[in-house]
């Protein structure tokens, strides 16, 4: 029978109860741990978000001891029941236990109530569970419980905290967009909701709030921030969810700089005073092209080097048709040295091409550098003695080096050997994760060449300012055109990103025209912003982190649903709720929609 609480009231969470507390009489509440009956003193764990504390139930008259009803009570305890003990702080009896923050001391329960009883878990509620994630996301709720997952959802809060509080600090008004608007496709698939009094319209989720900041922004709200829920029906991943949270700013009257320093000081304040990292300033730059030449990647991951080379001229004319067709087509070939490697089996390189081709490579050339300084390699044969001593001292090659080759399209290239630099460096353990290197990559591209569609797309969002100096370039060379775009990368993931917006009505034009949007297009979809931007609009740039992605990275998690409280798996499903689902005819005909599924789906 569940006991309620009248007349009790919490005095400390488990582990505010500390030496200083000893001799006093205190009230904890929480859940069950364990609890183990060793014949006239039953020792409980119990658990809040806190930790753990040791309760101590021994029958007795006087004072200290619980009365027979209660430890009657105490002796029918088990794992999750919820109860509230009153007791005096004591030091342990037995030995202190060193993992718990309470080990020295325990409580001698005066008193106790079962407040609620509890089913046995379907899996046992401690960090570190072996638990399948399916049955953890199934049982949410009871996942939460675990220590793991709470420091996690506690370390969230604190973050949100600070970077409320520091935004609030530097002039940012946090205000709220919003959740129903018109669509206005952003790159992802756009979630959509019918709308009951327009029949046949839609609302659209956001996908961010970029339009609404940027009217903000002509509003005169001149820095805005919002912890904002954005919605994406894209293909997730490891960090991607269909729902999640931007910390999303815009600042007016402001260039790249003023983003870029603000936001330092915003990571610095915030990775210090949570989990301690020293974060020193200016955090370092790399421009776009750069990142590419260096990383293969436009989020390089620096807490390494093996860096690419570009061996093109240095291959230029010799015998290997592959290196000389790719040259010819306008590619390049560039290499990995992987250091120490020349040893690697011939079926694991055989997996490295593999791994390449998955990336798009048609093969990846090696070349293993004996002790005795003889090669091992799929093209030597094609090369001169002279054409491969150039190139191994292209690529630093010393004995005992592995070095990987792609030739093809230069973004084949850069994806090719960009992820195989990072698979190469998880099996050679050169990753130190106790480092957290930041990094702005700066310049992107501002139009990128659809194949598909045969037209250019923007690379961040049509808004996006080009960089002064390639403004000339938009009518004669548009690929060439870097934007004023910049990201925030820590440890090879994308933290955030934004830009300098367009605030020029004629460059705004010019670019949708690049985009092959005609005015009319223009008009009809971000019509409402056109028209704002007549009437006075300061320039403005911004920025939006991903908080969920900042989350797991500060806490070390696998997964980015590991820092959400209750996230959706891969097709985007809850498992708990087991949204989404069915709704009731009657509210789909209210909202005049008609079901009408592909065949093998109504086969089910
Ligand atoms: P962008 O599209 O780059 O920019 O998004 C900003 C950041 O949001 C995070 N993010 C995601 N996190 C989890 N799941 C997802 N599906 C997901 N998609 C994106 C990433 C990313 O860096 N309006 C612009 C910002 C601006 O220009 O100010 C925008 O949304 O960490
Ligand atoms: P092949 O002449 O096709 O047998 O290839 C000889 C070697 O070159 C093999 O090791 C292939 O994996 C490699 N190779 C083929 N195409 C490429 C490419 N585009 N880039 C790098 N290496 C390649």
């Amino acid at each position: 029978m569940a006991e309620s609480m009248k007349g009790l009231k919490r005095t400390h969470r488990c582990t505010e109860v500390s030496e200083a507390n000893l001799g006093q009489v205190i009230t904890v509440m929480g859940w069950v741990q364990k609890s183990r009956n060793k014949g006239g003193i039953i020792f409980t764990d119990l658990r809040d978000r806190s930790g753990l504390l040791q309760i101590i139930f021994e029958q007795g008259e006087n004072g200290d001891f619980v009365n027979a009803e209660d430890f009657e009570k105490a002796e029918k305890l088990r794992s999750e029941f919820v109860v509230a003990v009153t007791g005096k702080v004591v030091k342990r009896g037995g030995a202190a236990n060193e993992n718990l923050k309470t080990g020295t001391i325990e409580v001698r329960a005066t008193g106790l109530r079962i407040l609620s009883e509890a089913e046995t878990p379907p899996f046992p509620i401690e960090a570190n569970s072996k638990t399948k994630e399916e049955l953890r996301l199934k049982h949410r709720y009871l996942d939460l419980r675990r220590p793991d997952l709470q420091g996690n959802i506690i370390m969230r809060s604190e973050v949100v905290n600070k970077i409320r509080n520091f935004l609030a600090d530097e002039g940012f008004l946090e205000i709220e967009t919003p959740i129903l608007m018109k669509s206005t496709p952003e790159g992802a698939r756009d979630y959509l909701v019918p709308s009951r009094v327009h029949p046949g319209n839609f609302y659209a989720l956001p996908q961010s709030p970029q339009l609404y900041k940027q009217l903000l922004m002509c509003s005169g709200y001149d820095r805005y921030f919002q912890i904002a829920k954005c919605f994406r029906d894209e293909d997730l991943r490891a960090d991607r969810q269909p729902e999640f949270t931007q910390v999303d700013m815009e600042l007016s009257f402001v260039d790249v700089e003023d983003v870029l320093d603000v936001n330092e000081r915003l990571l610095k304040k915030v990775f210090e005073d949570t989990i301690g990292v020293e974060v020193s300033l200016p955090l370092p730059r790399i421009t776009w092209q750069d990142a590419m030449d260096r990383f293969g990647s436009d989020k390089p991951d620096t807490r390494f080097g093996m860096e690419l080379q570009n061996v093109s001229d240095v291959v230029a004319g010799c015998g290997f048709s592959v290196f000389t067709g790719a040259l010819e087509n306008g590619g390049s070939v560039r290499g990995l040295n992987a250091k120490g490697q020349a040893g690697m089996p011939r079926k694991k390189i055989d997996a490295l091409v593999e791994f390449a081709k998955g990336y798009g490579a048609k093969g990846l050339a090696y070349l293993a550098i004996n002790e005795d300084g003889t090669y091992k390699s799929s093209f030597a044969k094609f090369m001169t003695e002279e054409e491969l001593a150039k190139l191994v001292e292209a690529m630093d090659g010393q004995p005992g080096d592995l070095l990987l080759f792609a030739a093809d399209k230069n973004k084949v290239v850069w994806d090719v050997l960009g992820a195989l630099r990072l698979e190469l460096a998880k099996t050679m353990e050169l990753i130190d994760n106790s480092k957290y290197n930041f990094l702005w990559v700066t310049e992107f591209p501002l139009l990128e060449w659809d194949e598909e569609e045969k037209r250019f797309v923007a690379v961040h969002h049509p808004f996006t300012m080009p960089m002064d100096e390639d403004i000339p370039y938009l009518d004669s060379d548009p690929g060439r055109v870097r934007a004023k775009a910049y990201d925030i990368v820590l440890n090879g993931t994308e933290l955030g990103g934004g830009s300098v917006r367009i605030h020029q009505g004629d460059i705004q034009s010019k670019m949708f025209e690049m985009l092959g949007f005609t005015p009319e297009q223009a008009h009809s979809q971000f019509g409402f912003l056109l028209d704002a931007f007549k009437y006075g609009v300061p320039p403005h740039a911004g920025l939006a982190y991903g908080l969920d992605r900042m989350i797991m990275l500060m806490v070390k998690a696998e997964s980015i649903r590991d820092v959400m409280a209750f996230p959706k798996v891969k097709d985007a499903s809850c498992l708990m709720s087991e949204a989404p689902n069915v709704v009731d005819p009657k509210q789909l005909e209210e909202l005049c929609i008609k079901i009408d599924l592909p065949a093998e789906e109504t086969e089910e």
